[in-house]
């Protein structure tokens, strides 16, 4: 199992099986989402540790982020593949 920290929900924990979407458990974290696409960019979150467990950037999240954004992601369009990854938006 891996496991999603909401640092701006007083430390909610969420565990997850590897290599699931975060999109849900985000968005019942208080994540606002919009277009669910990787297009509007309502859902950026900032992530505090363990970002080397989540899925690489897709096409949208470079385009719309930048290639050299390290530690932005969009919360519609990455997974988790395993440990643990600690969110704040
Ligand atoms: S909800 Fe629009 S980019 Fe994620």
């Amino acid at each position: 199992m891996a496991k999603l920290i909401f640092t701006h929900n007083n430390g909610e924990e969420v565990e997850l099986p590897d290599d699931s979407p975060i999109a849900e458990a985000c968005e019942q974290s208080g994540v606002p989402f919009a277009c669910t696409e990787g297009v509007c960019g309502t859902c950026v979150i900032e992530i505090k540790e363990g970002k080397e467990n989540l899925s690489p950037p897709t096409q949208e999240e470079q385009d719309f982020l930048g290639e050299g954004a390290c530690d932005e992601r969009l919360a519609c369009q990455c997974r988790i593949k395993k440990g643990q990854v600690r969110i704040t938006f």
